[in-house]
């Protein structure tokens, strides 16, 4: 038999999009980013090389899906295959925000199921693990037959809020399937739940109608959770009724902030004092145009994570289980 001491090594690799984050997981972890070089041809396609040997490594590769979509996960998807090859032990890629997530199931006839092909395509690549935060719905972390991490932004935002007001708050999701997510954080701030009853017709995309709140919300503060914030319509729209039903204030908590062009408009004149969002994604300007939006960092979160993976520690341990709710 012949023995050799634990040669474990981790390396951390970040696609192009957000190096911001990826930087700040690399520093909390106490190293730097392995070295990609990523080039792009006149065509457009991409190239990927890896810097160094990532042989016999537990690797990360962590890329944040905004702005070129499209982009960011072929070039993601290029380091995990280029991992594959070159015979890295382990490969997790690190999607804190899931693209294609809201389309997890055929709502018309002959549409695809593209949350499904996401996750088909990095298993497809070489990856054997998948970490994300926040998904749009739970059941993504069963379209692949691999382990999937799934991460949650709900302790920032409890902190953030825990002490802010004095009087009664309300944590209302936006949508009846956010409920959910909203008694998680009500449940730390001892406070009401409730939602609000919006339609969306499938087949007008980025439209939506507010109709009626269920739950209190007069003379309470209102903290409106959500998981996506992208053209901003429904927190708009939520937040209306919510001021029309007495709410003292509004505040939006979602953990990522597309603010996709248009946005601003959408939200400039809507009555919310406070939107909460994180650095799952990179920020495009449109909310610092907004002037009211608030980044907290996940870098915390994922570093913790990738040590538990890791180590072969629990992650669930680090949300007291809540994670998985
Ligand atoms: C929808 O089910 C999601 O949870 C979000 O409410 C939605 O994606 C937000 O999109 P928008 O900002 O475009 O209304």
């Amino acid at each position: 038999m012949i023995e050799q001491e634990n040669k474990k090594k981790m390396l951390i690799y970040s696609g192009s999009s957000n190096a911001e984050l990826a930087n700040k997981v690399a520093k909390e972890l106490g190293t730097d980013l392995a070295e990609v070089e990523k080039e792009q041809f006149a065509s457009g396609e991409i190239y990927i090389r890896l810097a160094e040997s990532a042989r016999g490594a537990d690797c990360f590769v962590l890329q944040s899906h905004s702005g070129g979509i499209n982009f960011t996960i072929m070039e993601q998807l290029l380091i995990v295959d280029a991992l594959k090859r070159a015979s890295a032990k382990r490969i997790t890629a690190v999607l804190p925000f899931y693209p294609y997530s809201r389309q997890d199931k055929k709502a018309l006839p002959r549409e695809p199921i593209s949350a499904r092909l996401i996750g088909d395509l990095f298993i497809a690549a070489g990856a054997n693990r998948l970490v994300s935060i926040d998904l749009h719905t739970q059941q993504i972390q069963g379209f692949i037959h691999e382990p999937f991490d799934h991460l949650t932004a709900v302790p920032l935002f409890v902190e953030y809020f825990k002490d802010k007001y004095k009087d009664p708050v309300s944590v209302i999701s936006p949508d009846a399937g956010g409920v959910k997510r909203a008694t998680t954080f009500a449940k730390h701030l001892e406070a009401y739940v409730g939602f609000v009853h919006k339609k969306r017709d499938p087949s007008k995309h980025n439209e939506v109608k507010a109709f009626t709140v269920i739950g209190e919300v007069e003379d309470r503060h209102a903290i409106l959770v959500d998981d996506i914030i992208d053209t901003g319509g429904t927190i708009a729209a939520a937040s209306r009724i919510l001021k029309e039903r007495g709410a003292k204030t509004v505040s939006v908590v979602a953990t990522h902030g597309i603010f996709s062009d248009g946005s601003v408009e959408t939200l400039k004149d809507a009555p919310i004092d406070e939107i909460v969002v994180t650095d799952t994604l990179e920020q495009n300007g449109n909310s610092e145009a907004l002037g009211n939006v608030k980044v907290l960092s996940v870098s915390g979160i994922i570093a913790n994570a990738l040590t538990s993976i890791f180590a072969d520690d629990s992650v669930s341990a680090l949300f007291m289980g809540e994670n998985v709710l």
